[in-house]
């Protein structure tokens, strides 16, 4: 790893930064020492995902020994955690009580973008956004749609897009009928239709925040 990273570093004039794990499993949680041997070879930032590879997505994420790189006086990169963070309350405890210098998301942001700004605004004025409207949501679905059809394709582009819909529109009173008939549809055109429907139905309702949530199966082979 140590050598890898030297390689990249030594090649580009770029800053590079590593993401990566505690440890591969229980037994060998070597974050500490990894960490210092990547700043030896020059990163310019380091963020620690607290669970190990064996783990996957299992537990809870360890912050602890982010703490312990955080405060190691050998360390002067930035250390930023990451692992579980869902809510602007959960990023403000784990930014005090480990003391990193920033956080990463992954999970909370996937149909939830408006995580990153709710969590800036609440650590500079301790107040919460108000929530996205029924149009910020499905203004963002149909731009992950363009764009994902951009991207991929009219086939594929549709058929990615399809796990995304109940994580935009959680929250909502009685969403599944409009999801199972945004899951059916095979065109841009029928899906936008199906979202005007969604966009009368629901404007002015305000849905109760719940955090990000995943099925098992939806993570398993996923170790990053
Ligand atoms: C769909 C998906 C794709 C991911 N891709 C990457 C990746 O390319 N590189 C990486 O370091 N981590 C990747 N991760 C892991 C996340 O960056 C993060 O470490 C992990 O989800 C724990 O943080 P969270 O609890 O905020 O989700 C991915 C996670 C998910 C759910």
């Amino acid at each position: 790893m140590t050598r890898l990273t030297e390689a990249v570093v030594k090649s580009t004039s770029l800053p590079v930064t590593v993401k990566t794990r505690l440890g591969w499993d229980d037994l060998s949680k070597n974050i500490e020492e990894v960490a210092e041997r990547l700043q030896d070879v020059g990163i310019r930032a380091l963020t620690i995902h607290g669970r190990t590879r064996s783990q996957l997505y299992k537990g809870e994420a360890d912050w602890t020994l982010i703490a312990k790189v955080k405060e190691n006086p050998r360390i002067h990169i930035p250390i930023f955690g990451n692992g579980d963070i869902d809510s602007p309350e959960k990023a403000r405890l784990y930014r005090d009580r480990y003391g990193v210098d920033g956080i990463m998301i992954g999970r909370a942001a996937i149909g939830y973008p408006w995580i990153f700004n709710e969590i800036k605004h609440f650590l500079a004025t301790g107040e919460h956004l108000a929530p996205p409207t029924i149009e910020q949501r499905i203004g963002a679905i149909r731009d992950h749609l363009l764009r994902s059809v951009e991207w991929k394709g009219p086939v594929v582009g549709i058929l990615e897009m399809r796990r995304h819909y109940t994580n935009y529109l959680k929250g909502f009173p009685h969403i599944k009928e409009f999801r199972n008939q945004l899951v059916q549809k095979a065109t841009v055109e029928e899906i936008e239709d199906v979202l005007r429907q969604v966009q009368n139905r629901y404007t002015g309702f305000v849905p109760v925040r719940i955090a990000a949530g995943f099925s098992a199966g939806q993570l398993e082979d996923c170790a990053y």
